[in-house]
């Protein structure tokens, strides 16, 4: 190998430090578009710094985290913001983790983020997001953790992320699905279930292993609770109506008693 490889190789593995990369450029700069930071947490996001996120290899861009020139980490939690996920988001091709929990964000989850074939962490957690759980997230088959507590998210759970092997954390309680759980997520293994009923509890029209069959257990309540009211009431009415029948008896015989002694009595 002579001096001029070496050069040339140096060269080929700097380049990505040195050069912008366009796709984080327009990952960036659509992000901060669509993000509202009203607490002014993102104040070094400005469309100067978007140019070249990663110029430094470490970016000066609050919450990114950059590896070899390229974003592979955003953030970005509890912070205040609002607004909504931008779908040029998934133009951070290199991204490993996206953390935007515990923030206001509302909208829904973008199914460009399919192309985030990198993505391992996915926490969205504790925030205002809706619609329904994108199914093409599946191709993102490097994820292990997939947190969407907290949320508004309608629809069922679906199916195919079932498929993600390396999935070690799933936790979609306190959303509003709806429908039954895939079995491909509660499939027990031995005597456990691959996720317990902490990752699916309060969503209230959820159904299935390894949840408690709640919807029966809410029906027998409310049958007893309907049996106790009804039984209840149907006594008062009963001993009610005795009442008023003994008073009516009562009543008579005084009146006939009352009768009695007016006839007995002799007139004046
Ligand atoms: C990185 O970019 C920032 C903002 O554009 C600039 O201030 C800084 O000098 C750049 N660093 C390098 C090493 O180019
Ligand atoms: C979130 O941020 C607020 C201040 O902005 C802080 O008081 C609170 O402890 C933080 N919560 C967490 C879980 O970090
Ligand atoms: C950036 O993301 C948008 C929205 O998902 C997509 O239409 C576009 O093709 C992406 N651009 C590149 C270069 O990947
Ligand atoms: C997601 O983020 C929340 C709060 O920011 C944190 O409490 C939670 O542990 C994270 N989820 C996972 C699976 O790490
Ligand atoms: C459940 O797990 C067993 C092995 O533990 C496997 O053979 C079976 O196909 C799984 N069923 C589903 C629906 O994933
Ligand atoms: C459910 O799973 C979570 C995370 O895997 C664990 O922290 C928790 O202790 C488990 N709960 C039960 C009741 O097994």
């Amino acid at each position: 190998m002579d001096v001029g490889t070496v050069l040339l190789l140096c060269w080929v593995t700097l380049i990505p430090g040195i050069l912008s990369d366009p796709s984080d450029e327009a990952c960036m700069t659509h992000l901060s578009k669509s993000l509202q930071d009203p607490n002014n947490q993102l104040h070094n996001w400005k469309e100067e710094n978007f140019a070249n996120p990663c110029n430094d290899s470490t970016t000066n861009l609050r919450g990114a985290i950059c590896n070899n020139g390229r974003i592979f980490k955003l953030s970005l939690n509890n912070l205040s913001l609002r607004g909504t996920i931008s779908p040029f988001l998934s133009n951070c091709t290199n991204l490993q983790a996206l953390d935007l929990s515990s923030n206001f964000l509302t909208g829904p989850i973008p199914a460009d983020l399919q192309s985030l074939v990198n993505l391992a962490v996915l926490n969205l957690s504790s925030n205002r997001l809706e619609g329904v759980i994108p199914p093409q997230l599946t191709m993102c088959a490097y994820l292990n953790i997939i947190d969407l507590h907290d949320n508004l998210f309608t629809g069922p759970i679906p199916q195919q992320l079932g498929l993600l092997v390396r999935l070690s954390a799933f936790d979609v309680s306190n959303n509003r699905l709806s429908g039954p759980i895939p079995a491909s997520l509660s499939n027990r293994s031995g005597n456990l279930p691959r996720f317990n009923a902490s990752s699916f509890l309060g969503n209230k029209d959820l159904y299935g292993y390894p949840l408690p069959p709640l919807r029966n257990r809410g029906l027998s309540l409310l049958a007893i609770v309907g049996i106790g009211l009804g039984s209840g009431l149907a006594s008062l009415v009963l001993s009610f109506t005795g009442v008023c029948i003994w008073l009516k008896i009562t009543d008579r015989k005084m009146a006939l008693e009352e009768g009695k002694i007016t006839h007995l009595m002799p007139d004046y």
